[in-house]
């Protein structure tokens, strides 16, 4: 049987985490897979979370099976974060997932029970796993312009010209908030005019959001999902609680389904348990648990969002120490571009064989694309990462 298989290659950005810790030198610079670091290069657990592992350690008293969905609580408070007054809708359902991932697959399998061929347009460029993720599962994936790589900004009238030809019924994908791998998002007046489009054109959004709060704050990066509960009859939300909770490694995250009328939520509420059921059962446990507790407790969500804040605030001052520290080392070139981006990423702008370079005599590790996660720089390594790329970039 499996002789017939072929060797494929490493995930283009999994592979680098593995590469990284393989690199014996000390002054090796991890920018490559989006993980949060704090000021000593460290993913540290947030401490609303061990307080709330903590409780739940004490306060568990079963193992026993959850159900397809989830834990309700946990549910209603990620509806609430995400939707904030549309929560509670009678046309809106929310489940839990293993993960972003795990939300975007059950999404890609209810479309395509609703619908035998799907497309589903994705800004060019796109999270390097949507394409693989969403096409295997069968998805027909096409391309809308996005990311203007000469002048390091998003063409959103491109974007909305492109949206303009699709046909009625096709899925958009949109990034809520910290395009990955841009890090350059509409702003909000941009936004009502893809919505327009969207809701003109009677296409169904398909909303990514895995980086809540790290843009511009927790409410704020929710603009475009809760415009769009206002302005469309259905909609799909993935989230993600790896980097705003720093569950990574726990799988937490939950899909959202809009439906025209209560009456079809229901039917869309019974096909994903359905699905559910035959592709992983039921989602893991603790991850949830905890986020449940936090957006439970009045003080400890308040903590949270305390903590969330402090990400981002620490990632827009690495932004801004790299530029500063590129505009001393690399005169001649422009990296003002990595100030205006949201969140953990953005592209440095570097050709290829540049970031292999970088790789190669100075240890610093990216994406090929050239994105980089601006969570790895440090007040310690930015002097040393400034000159490798302004070694490189000659
Ligand atoms: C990333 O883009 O680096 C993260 O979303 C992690 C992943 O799974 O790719």
């Amino acid at each position: 049987m499996f002789e017939t298989l072929q060797p494929m290659p490493a995930d283009a950005i999994l592979g680098l985490i593995a590469e990284h810790r393989e690199d014996p030198r000390p002054e090796k610079i991890d920018l490559g897979v989006g993980v949060y670091r704090d000021a000593d290069g460290q993913t540290p657990i947030l401490n609303s979370v061990k307080t709330a592992e903590t409780r739940l350690l004490e306060s568990q008293a079963s193992k026993a099976y959850l159900g397809t969905a989830g834990a309700p609580e946990f549910n209603a408070a990620m509806q609430e974060l995400t939707f904030a007054d549309a929560a509670g809708d009678e046309r809106l359902v929310t489940i839990q997932t293993p993960g972003g991932s795990g939300s975007l697959r059950v999404a890609a399998g209810i479309l395509l029970r609703a619908r035998e061929s799907v497309s589903v347009w994705a800004s060019e460029p796109t999270w390097a796993n949507h394409v693989p993720l969403l096409g295997g599962a069968g998805l027909e994936l096409k391309p809308y312009p996005y990311y203007d790589t000469g002048k390091h900004v998003i063409n959103v009238e491109a974007m909305i010209d492109a949206l303009r030809g699709a046909p009625q019924g096709d899925v958009v994908l949109l990034h809520a908030c910290c395009h990955n791998p841009s890090g350059l998002d509409p702003s909000d007046d941009e936004w009502r005019a893809i919505i327009d489009v969207i809701a003109e054109r009677e296409l169904l959004p398909f909303i990514d959001m895995a980086y809540q709060g790290f843009a511009r704050g927790v409410d704020e990066d929710a603009f475009a999902i809760r415009e769009l509960a206002k302005r469309v009859p259905e909609m799909i939300v993935s989230n993600s609680c790896s980097k705003n909770f720093g569950l990574y490694r726990d799988r937490v995250g939950t899909v959202s389904f809009l439906a025209a009328d209560a009456a079809t939520r229901d039917i869309v509420d019974s096909q994903v348990n359905n699905y559910v059921r035959t592709i992983y059962s039921m989602p893991p446990d603790h991850g949830a648990a905890v986020v449940g507790m936090i957006l439970g407790d009045t003080e400890l969500s308040a903590q949270w969002r305390g903590e969330v804040d402090d990400m981002r605030a620490r990632l827009e001052g690495m932004r801004t120490l790299l530029n500063d520290a590129l505009v001393e080392k690399a005169p001649g070139h422009d990296f003002s571009h990595l100030v205006r981006a949201n969140g953990m990423f953005c592209f440095l702008g570097i050709s290829p064989e540049q970031v292999q370079q970088l790789k190669k005599d100075f240890g610093v590790y990216m994406v090929d694309s050239s994105r980089i996660n601006v969570a790895g720089i440090t007040e310690q390594n930015v002097g040393y990462l400034a000159e490798a790329i302004a070694a490189v970039v000659g």
